[in-house]
């Protein structure tokens, strides 16, 4: 059995891919500042170190002394319109984080990495579905600090052979129980949610895009499916094999309009959302070629959309 350190393990995608690693046999530590985590999504059966994953030298600690075999690295800021506002803090939070724990993993001697990429690494899309070799062209701070982690891991598997897998998630939802929700509102279904809590209609930013009903399409992706990846990658990464990329969504997209229509379904009345202006840099459509993971990882998607706004929806109201 081999032991992972999750950074970011106490957070809503990470809290999942500690379920799914206890979940595989496999043994775990978390690793996290809380900044944004939350003690409630962790179980207590699982050890955890309060730090920051830029101290290199607690880090390494931690390593030896819970005998790590490879590392799940969640653990950095994620709010790609407030990236633009500090990107600085985002290279040190992303990038600087990332480097410090590759640091302490190559003075350690662990070979291992499953690291959280972004489908902000695309930015709009050149076509659909998008595959893993499309351009990338992040359109923020934020999904270029996700473009130099995928290098900075390629480039420690060149130089001191770690076995690394980025994945990159598309639109992450649900929750695999109501503590594990989540509990930021950077993302649709949430950002519907919080809308009906104050009263106010949710909001589609533009209905006037080349799409079948006018809105905005992206790939949601399921929280536990997502967690799910992270196993098969970290299966992936013990056989000793180098490196790769992985898109991780559902290979379909769902627009505004159907999500918002599904929230409607699970709650039982309508949300009644109102149009309003585009945002800035909302590509039209996105969604992910799923053939490499499913090649590679064996792993696809399980859970659909009424699934991830049923849960979503529960464990909104369990912590409300
Ligand atoms: N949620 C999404 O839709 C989404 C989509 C694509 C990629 N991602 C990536 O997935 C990862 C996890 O995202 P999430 O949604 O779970 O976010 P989250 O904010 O819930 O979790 C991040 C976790 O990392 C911890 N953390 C942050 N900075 C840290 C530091 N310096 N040292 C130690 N711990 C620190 C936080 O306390 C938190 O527990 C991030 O890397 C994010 O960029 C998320």
């Amino acid at each position: 059995m081999t032991t992972w350190l999750v950074t970011g393990g106490a957070g809503y995608i990470g809290a999942h891919v500690v379920q799914a690693l206890m979940a595989s046999g496999r043994g775990v530590v978390i690793y996290d500042d809380f900044s944004s985590g939350l003690h409630r999504r962790v179980p207590d059966d699982v050890e955890v170190v309060a730090g920051d994953v830029h101290d290199a030298a607690a880090l390494a600690h931690v390593f030896r002394s819970h005998a790590i075999d490879g590392v799940v690295h969640l653990a950095a800021k994620k709010a790609a319109g407030e990236s633009v506002d500090v990107p600085l803090y985002y290279y040190r939070e992303n990038v600087d984080g990332l480097l410090h724990v590759l640091e302490a993993m190559e003075g350690t001697g662990i070979t291992r990495l499953v690291y959280s990429s972004s489908a902000a690494v695309y930015g709009t899309p050149v076509a659909n579905p998008v595959t893993e070799d499309a351009p990338l062209n992040p359109e923020s701070p934020y999904g270029e600090t996700k473009v130099v982690g995928e290098w900075m891991a390629r480039d420690c598997g060149t130089a001191w052979g770690l076995s690394w897998s980025a994945l990159r998630y598309f639109n992450v939802g649900g929750a695999g129980s109501d503590a594990l929700g989540d509990s930021s509102v950077n993302n649709l279904i949430p950002m519907v949610f919080r809308a009906l809590d104050q009263g106010r209609r949710p909001q589609i930013f533009g209905a006037d895009y080349p799409t079948p009903d006018g809105t905005c399409i992206r790939d949601y992706i399921h929280v536990v499916d997502l967690a799910e990846a992270h196993v098969a990658a970290a299966a992936r990464c013990e056989s000793g094999v180098r490196t790769d990329v992985f898109n991780v969504g559902t290979g379909h997209g769902y627009s505004v309009r159907e999500v918002m229509d599904m929230v409607s379904e699970v709650i039982g009345r309508d949300v009644d959302a109102e149009v309003v202006a585009r945002r800035a840099g909302d590509p039209p459509a996105t969604w992910a070629s799923t053939e490499r993971i499913e090649r590679d990882l064996g792993w696809s998607a399980s859970r659909d959309l009424r699934q991830m706004v049923a849960s979503a929806w529960s464990a909104w109201q369990a912590n409300a």
